[in-house]
């Protein structure tokens, strides 16, 4: 096993995986376009390549690509190719995948063939390198060898963070490499383009935005990449229309637009395809009403029968994509540097940090009245047990029923015990409350297990008709280690019908809502349960 962990190089960015546009910080994004300049601005002067490749063979590249690609895959296969690094092609098509070998265990597998591995993965499934970094890093660690690098090279409907990166490149070249401000507008299918998704986080490389999301309403932007670039800063606005846009005054200079993913689209959504369509297809009379300047881009393939950029645009100067396209190359060559160990030492800045999510959810309360006469089990107050109480408070009467039954569920507290829905007297607001007497113990675990199921609510201890302990239990920071919990997006990696085993994890977001760890899909806390 010792010679797995000889391999001289030792860059700082290799085992880093890039599941998401936000691994990596804004100064290592910054890193990386300085990169891909002096990398283009070397060739062009035909100096010496050496210094920016791998050259090393103890290094191995896997394309993975179980989902159709041309740009990505051959850019990548021509960046790693420019590292004269060991370079291989998975062929998916007749691999094991289709004998239902899990994801897991085949990339165990190929991480055993090389001194350092570096993958890069397309899939339908969303969030495969998240698990895969998660995965395969407690392998490597058991079997001594060293942590592989993991590159998303689009997964489902979910992040593209590499064309992100070769996007946000091509936008500073347009704009000269000032960073104060970007003015854009991002046209189509915005619900299933997963390039548009990444700018929620992409285009922070630039300190003032303004984004204009021109989409119908059934292909608008997930609510919760639009709260990401809120709290982002950015100026968001909204239009229904290409027509729309262009009859107010502030048209931004750069337009990107998205393909329809028809494919992705579910029947109630298809059978109004050509009015969806038509609504983001720019036509040849509003050419005129383009300032100059004013580039278009796009991540690439157009549909050929209905393309958001018609043909007759390729010869116009509107046409910023070819020139985007190629930036795929240069940026991929030095991401693969830079995960392969060529590039990096120079680097200075803020590392990407993993954010901490600690916080005390569960605040013992220390003020309050420890007789609560309200506290009945039927008819006859609670002498000693658990009373959970404010369940629900402010929703409607039946919400807050099934709740309760909810809580009941997935606690196992089927046992003698009351409970109901009253209105509070100071606020008039309903609430549920929950009486289960003789209940002795509550521990911390299914605190925190209600915490997941009933935040907000309070946990009250009664002995000899006294509350002797109270509990004020918050929304927990992370929803995770339950059996009875699952991501509820069908196309995420972690969802049960996959098989694959992926522990669900969930991050709660400044709106007290829940994102899978994997895939992003936003969730109301009573929908992560099972029950
Ligand atoms: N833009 C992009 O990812 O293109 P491919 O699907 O051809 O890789």
């Amino acid at each position: 096993m010792k010679k797995y962990q000889d391999l001289s190089l030792n860059g700082k960015f290799m085992g880093r995986t890039i599941s998401v546009i936000s691994d990596l910080s804004p100064d290592e994004q910054w890193y990386l376009y300085n990169k891909t300049y002096q990398l283009k601005e070397a060739e062009q002067k035909k100096d010496d390549l050496t210094p920016y490749k791998i050259n090393d063979t103890n290094v191995g590249a896997y394309l993975v690509f179980v989902e159709s690609s041309t740009r990505t895959k051959e850019s990548f296969l021509n960046a790693v190719k420019f590292h004269n690094i060991k370079t291989n092609i998975f062929d998916s098509a007749s691999s094991s995948f289709n004998k239902k070998e899990s994801y897991s265990d085949t990339f165990r597998m190929l991480t055993t063939y090389s001194p350092y591995s570096l993958y890069i993965i397309r899939t339908k499934l969303e969030g495969v390198t998240r698990w895969l970094d998660y995965d395969l890093g407690q392998f490597s660690e058991r079997m001594g060898l060293r942590k592989p690098s993991f590159i998303n090279g689009g997964d489902g409907k979910h992040e593209h963070p590499t064309q992100e990166i070769l996007d946000e490149y091509t936008f500073l070249e347009q704009n000269n490499f000032k960073r104060d401000r970007i003015h854009i507008a991002l046209v189509g299918d915005l619900f299933h383009g997963r390039t548009v998704h990444s700018k929620a986080e992409g285009l922070k490389i630039f300190k003032h935005v303004d984004v204009d999301l021109i989409a119908p309403d059934e292909l608008t932007m997930p609510p919760h990449y639009k709260r990401k670039m809120k709290a982002n800063g950015f100026n968001v606005r909204e239009f229904e229309s290409i027509e729309e846009y262009i009859a107010q005054s502030q048209v931004a200079p750069i337009w990107y637009f998205t393909r329809m993913q028809l494919e992705r689209m579910g029947e109630d959504v298809l059978q109004h395809a050509e009015r969806l369509t038509d609504s983001v297809t720019f036509r040849r009379e509003w050419i005129e009403k383009m300032t100059e300047g004013t580039k278009f881009y796009h991540p690439l393939p157009r549909n050929r029968e209905y393309p958001t950029i018609p043909f007759f645009l390729d010869k116009t100067p509107l046409n910023g994509w070819d020139l985007q396209a190629m930036n795929g190359y240069y940026t991929r060559a030095i991401l693969v540097g830079m995960l392969g160990g060529s590039l990096g030492d120079d680097f200075e800045g803020e590392h990407f940090i993993q954010e901490i999510h600690k916080k005390n959810y569960i605040e013992e309360i220390t003020k309050f009245d420890s007789v609560k006469k309200e506290f009945k089990i039927g008819t006859k107050p609670v002498e000693n047990g658990i009373v959970i109480d404010h369940i629900g408070k402010g929703e409607d009467i039946k919400t807050i029923w099934e709740h309760i039954y909810k809580i009941r569920k997935i606690l196992g507290l089927n046992i003698v015990s009351s409970h109901g829905v009253y209105q509070a007297h100071k606020d008039k607001l309903y609430k549920g409350v929950l009486s289960l007497p003789d209940l002795e113990k509550f521990d911390l675990i299914k605190m925190k297990k209600l915490s997941a199921i009933a935040p907000e609510s309070t946990l009250n201890i009664i002995k000899d008709s006294l509350v002797i302990k109270k509990y004020r239990i918050h929304f927990p920071p992370k929803i995770y280690d339950f059996d009875e919990i699952s991501c509820k997006n069908p196309d995420c990696i972690s969802h049960p019908a996959h098989h694959e085993n992926a522990t669900p994890f969930f991050y709660k977001t400044e709106s007290n809502t829940f994102i899978c760890k994997y895939c992003d899909k936003d969730h109301n806390y009573k929908d992560i349960w099972d029950t």
